[in-house]
């Protein structure tokens, strides 16, 4: 079931990105059908792994068209990005050490509080001003 269900509202008007943040949403979904599942760790560790593959080539297709519109805000943004994977990559870390049920819900939460966030805020902001 879709727990974190996507909203027309989250649409920031470049349809690729659009796509891609819709994508994003199926997998933290099927991150929380695992949870649910009670999935193994390493089946876990693999979807961990596959948000964090769409993640890195989603930045990198944010970034070209911030670059290509010559974007102001592009160093930020990209920042954003950057400490956004550190700090995945710590957590998938963590994952490995704790995988019980109680960072399952700090993880999906966080994961979720992330993506809207920055899919509100600073992507709509680039959408907004890189035209
Ligand atoms: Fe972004």
């Amino acid at each position: 079931m879709a727990i974190f269900e996507w909203k027309d509202e989250y649409k920031i008007g470049i349809p690729a990105i659009d796509y891609e943040h819709q994508d994003l949403f199926d997998f933290v979904n099927r991150l929380h059908d695992d949870f649910i599942k009670g999935c193994e760790k390493g089946e876990i560790e693999d979807c961990l792994g596959d948000i964090h593959a769409r993640m890195q080539a989603h930045f990198a297709l944010e970034e070209k068209v911030m670059r290509d519109r010559h974007y102001p805000y592009f160093a930020e943004h990209k920042k954003s990005h950057d400490a956004f994977l550190d700090e995945f990559v710590e957590t998938m870390k963590k994952f490995r050490s704790d995988p019980g049920l109680a960072f399952r819900e700090e993880l999906e939460q966080e994961l979720k509080d992330w993506i809207v966030d920055h899919v509100l805020h600073e992507d709509r902001k680039m959408s907004l001003m890189a035209r």
